[in-house]
């Protein structure tokens, strides 16, 4: 149907005759000539349309509407010099039109204008349900030919290093990675549920028992939580195991990976190793497990001096077993006014909505006199004040703001305030270099549990099969008692303070196996009920395994600057869930649901169209 593709026309075609397909991006009738823009994947060219070729096609010229799939024949020629366009890299040359045959016409008005000369900015929704005219314009291509380019680095890099890509079940047991499953019901096996993966785990490390030493796999993931930018219910993970290798090596060997996948698809030298801290100092200093360290303002703990000033907000913290902590912000007696972190101010509101029931501060003042509320001042002696002033950093100018209550609270609410006033007061430093815009660190040394404190049980911090430090856990006899404090060998990667990968050496003894499952509460029974597979794998010669996941979504999002995966996903869902090109979820039929043993109440089924 075409000789060539629109955006790959040269100069060096001059004088050939072409056939082109396309879309018509837009038409311009300038005094009796007719200039149309075609547009396909490869770019754009101006045809032109002159009356002397005769008045048929003219007439096709003249009704052509934006968007009409169209094919035209003509010769390649060098544009006049006063109508040269630079901006477009066919800009030197048009093709004079011998023929116009329309494909497809557009019928109906579009609801936004896709043509390449046009930047108005579209709501989210309107391109989400056209998400197909969407796809036509640059930013979408872009983002695509990048994901593209992303997977392809990743396929190389792992398959020079002999890993193989195996794909794993969809329909599968629930896998506890911590979110709400999609469940699908079986027709065959009345009243039995599948659910979809909310990652490849389990199987992949049945794999490693299974002797593949070196997996991946591109691998969509299903969880039904909340959502964000950054979250979407169906993503893609990079999914990698590993059989032999210790942490050492898998963190080397992925961050290589990352490196390749940097260069190959941006071009850009990523400096390696990449920089590390441990679960407990990332805490310590940023209160989040996901810091992003470009910037200062670190928490700072002031338990010690603050403890006996008599100030009931902070010794009642302290008495309790929590925290005040603080973070120093330079020169914010200028930049902050005391509105902003009183009650109702933006300031206050971050802090409030992290979990903190008050904001107190500091202001250093000239000669280190300093300003905050009566119950602080009055109670702070002179040597507790220079204590707290050197322990801080603070100087004249600066504002010292406070955290006090629960740690866990404090951090969250400190790591909120630090992030926030980070992009108020633009302390994330301009792009100068790689390490600056790219700055990777890895996160070590995660606690194997947390305390729920509703369900009053140990649940896992990442997942029931990371392998706990045998510097921590000692001989089999004692693992019930140390195995709740225990670190896991388990590894995060962030970026720029977001959370892009996962993963953690694996326990490949079923008793360790079995003990960390009693540990989060599950009784004998059912760990053999839910994990008898795994158990009984892992006693058939487990080699010891480990592996990661990279959220490919949340990369690709990273890398094309996007502020939310759904600009990486051609057909994402909304925040609640929904597509909205095929409007799923929908209802189905009476019949359907019957046939999958699925009852529903009256109203329900009244509900529940009948086509
Ligand atoms: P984890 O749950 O940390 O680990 O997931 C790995 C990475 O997947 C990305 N991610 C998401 N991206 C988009 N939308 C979501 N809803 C979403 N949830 C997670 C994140 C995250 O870092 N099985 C383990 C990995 C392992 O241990 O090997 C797992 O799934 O970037």
């Amino acid at each position: 149907m075409r000789s060539n593709c629109c955006g790959e026309l040269r100069t060096k075609h001059i004088n050939s005759n072409v056939q082109l397909c396309g879309w018509v991006d837009r038409c311009r009738d300038h005094g009796g000539v007719i200039f149309i823009d075609l547009r396909d994947s490869s770019g754009a060219i101006q045809i032109t349309v002159d009356p002397d070729q005769g008045s048929d096609l003219f007439a096709i010229a003249e009704s052509l509407r934006n968007e009409t799939v169209l094919q035209v024949s003509g010769t390649v020629r060098s544009r006049p010099p006063e109508s040269l366009n630079k901006k477009i890299e066919t800009g030197d040359i048009e093709v004079l039109a011998l023929s116009l045959k329309i494909l497809n016409a557009v019928k109906g008005t579009l609801p936004f204008s896709v043509s390449i000369h046009d930047d108005e900015i579209v709501k989210e929704e309107v391109r989400l349900r056209h998400r197909y005219l969407d796809l036509r314009k640059e930013r979408m291509r872009e983002n695509l030919l990048l994901r593209h380019a992303v997977i392809k680095a990743a396929r190389n890099f792992l398959e020079s290093k002999n890993f193989l890509e195996v794909e794993t079940p969809i329909l599968t047991r629930s896998t506890p990675e911590g979110a709400r499953d999609y469940l699908v019901p079986s027709r065959v096996c009345e009243e039995e549920w599948f659910a979809l993966p909310q990652s490849p785990q389990l199987f992949k490390q049945l794999l490693m028992v299974g002797g593949i030493e070196r997996y991946y796999q591109i691998a969509r993931c299903f969880r039904d939580e909340d959502l964000r930018s950054d979250r979407q219910p169906e993503f893609t993970q990079l999914d990698l195991e590993m059989s032999f290798m210790n942490e050492e090596e898998i963190l080397s060997l992925n961050e290589q990976l990352i490196a390749s996948i940097w260069q190959s698809a941006k071009g850009i030298d990523l400096k390696l190793p990449f920089p590390r801290i441990t679960w407990q100092e990332a805490m310590d200093r940023f209160g989040t497990d996901r810091p992003d360290i470009r910037y200062g303002m670190e928490l700072i703990n002031v338990n010690n001096i603050l403890k006996g000033i008599g100030f009931k907000v902070f010794s009642g913290a302290i008495n309790a077993g929590g925290s005040v902590k603080c973070i120093t912000v330079k020169n914010g007696n200028k930049s902050i006014s005391n509105v902003r972190i009183k009650p109702g101010g933006d300031i206050f509101n971050e802090a409030q909505n992290a979990g903190a029931k008050g904001l107190a501060f500091i202001r250093v003042r000239e000669n280190n006199e300093i300003d905050t509320i009566g119950a602080i001042k009055d109670n702070l002696s002179e040597l507790q004040k220079k204590e707290l002033l050197s322990k801080t950093n603070a100087e004249e100018g600066d504002l010292i703001l406070f955290g006090a209550g629960e740690t866990e609270i404090v951090n969250k609410t400190l790591d909120r305030v630090r992030q926030y006033l980070a992009k108020e007061l633009k302390l994330i430093p301009l792009e100068n270099d790689n390490q600056t815009a790219w700055n990777f660190l890895w996160v070590t040394d995660f606690p194997m549990f947390k305390f729920n404190s509703d369900e009053k049980r140990l649940e896992s911090l990442h997942h029931p099969f990371c392998a706990p430090n045998p510097a921590d856990l000692g001989e089999q006899a004692i693992w019930e008692k140390t195995l709740p404090e225990a670190r896991a060998q388990a590894y995060d990667l962030v970026l720029n303070g977001l959370e892009l990968g996962g993963g953690s050496l694996r326990i490949h003894n079923p008793d360790l196996q079995l003990q960390v499952l009693e540990t989060i509460g599950l009784p004998l029974n059912q760990a053999k009920e839910q994990f008898g597979f795994l158990l009984d794998a892992l006693a058939m010669g487990a080699p010891p395994h480990g592996g990661i996941a990279f959220g490919l979504d949340r990369i690709i999002m990273l890398l094309a600057g996007e502020e939310s995966i759904r600009d990486t996903i051609a057909f994402p869902k909304t925040q609640q869930a929904r597509c909205l090109v095929t409007e799923a979820p929908s209802s189905v039929s009476k019949k359907q649901l019957k046939e999958l043993h699925i009852s529903t109440s009256q109203r329900e089924n009244e509900e529940i169209s009948t086509n």
